[in-house]
């Protein structure tokens, strides 16, 4: 029985079954549609395409979207909002069921959001623990099989600081292991961000000192790591002024993550942060071509490089062609996370 009031016997129960939903998610050629923006940001979404934000059509996009044909045979897990999670496909099907039935597992965004940390201007905390193992449990009876937490690190002349590192790293650890408890796969997201005008060293190094931060807390509180994944920025040049080639992005964001990632972490599954479509593909397919040595499965976890383009002729009524287009970068990112994607087939 899946409860909270047997915490040691529900671990031991869950254990197996976190690593084989944590398998199925990184599980060859596949990768996993974010799908979970807060109502702010999906509102602030369908305004910039001009369409009235509103539940009813924050659930219509969605839908539309988890109808595309096809879409299991790249897309292992969908990860959603809690309000997208309580709702129904058009046939009254709920949403986690549809998903369940078309062999793709349903995620849950379980943060509360980045919010200002106390005496540090310009940098966050993510909250969400309080009542974490209550909303997990909730989820779990609706379908969930895995959950994200996202932490937001931002660079610039003076930051990060020390706090904001062992913050957000505590929280994400602290997370991690009341998911696990619940029987909920982690998705671990520390997130260091683009925006800035810093070189790609210094995002190496941020990256690193984050990712040491992460897995430390993540040993302190006694988080199985076979049982999680792991969400990270690729390691890029700020966007604001800088470069980089795409080999050296996939060079440098691989040996980050040999030095620092854990090999029985059970994937990697990058964010898109902002990139390009075509920049998230290519990266991604560098990536799992330059190293033949990653100890992990190496795919994709992306919103806006899956969906922009399609979000923006689903609001001009071109449904097909919004299906379309999501289907294609499930593709082409499917090729990527096994190395086998090539530019000319984004023709
Ligand atoms: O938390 C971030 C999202 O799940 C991934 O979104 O690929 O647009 O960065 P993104």
């Amino acid at each position: 029985m899946h409860s909270y009031f047997f915490p040691v016997r529900n671990l031991y129960m869950t254990s197996s079954e976190l690593e084989k939903t944590a398998k199925s998610l990184v599980q060859r050629g596949k990768g996993i549609l974010a799908a979970d923006e807060s109502n702010g940001t999906m509102s602030r979404r369908l305004e910039a395409v001009g369409v009235k934000a509103n539940e009813e059509n924050r659930r219509l996009y969605r839908t539309s979207m988890f109808s595309t044909l096809g879409l299991e045979e790249n897309v292992s897990g969908v990860i959603l909002f809690d309000e997208t999670i309580r709702q129904r496909m058009d046939d009254g099907t709920p949403i986690p069921n549809y998903l369940i039935e078309r062999g793709i597992i349903p995620g849950i965004k379980v943060d509360t959001g980045a919010k200002p940390l106390a005496g540090h201007s310009g940098e966050t905390v993510t909250e969400g623990l309080d009542g974490l193992r209550e909303r997990c449990e909730e989820y779990y009876n609706m379908g969930a099989r895995f959950a994200k937490w996202r932490a937001v690190i931002t660079i610039s002349k003076n930051l990060p600081s020390e706090a904001s590192i062992s913050a957000n790293s505590h929280a994400l650890a602290r997370y991690a292991s009341i998911c696990q408890e619940q029987g909920l796969v982690p998705i671990i997201e520390p997130e260091v961000l683009m925006a800035g005008n810093h070189s790609i060293d210094d995002c190496a190094r941020v990256t690193t000192t984050v990712l040491r931060a992460v897995y430390s807390e993540c040993k302190t509180q006694g988080v199985k790591l076979s049982g999680t994944i792991l969400k990270p920025n690729m390691v890029l040049p700020g966007s604001a002024t800088q470069s980089a080639s795409a080999k050296e992005v996939a060079n440098t964001t691989s040996q980050v993550l040999i030095e620092n990632v854990p090999g029985e972490v059970a994937g990697i599954a990058f964010l898109s942060g902002g990139q390009s479509d075509f920049d998230a593909t290519n990266h991604l397919n560098m990536i799992n071509q330059i190293s033949n040595n990653h100890p992990w499965p190496v795919t994709f976890s992306y919103g806006r490089a899956l969906l922009a383009d399609a979000l923006s002729l689903w609001a001009s009524s071109q449904i097909d062609s919004a299906q379309s287009k999501l289907l294609h970068r499930s593709k082409m990112n499917g090729l990527a996370s096994t190395g086998n994607w090539e530019a000319g087939l984004e023709e």
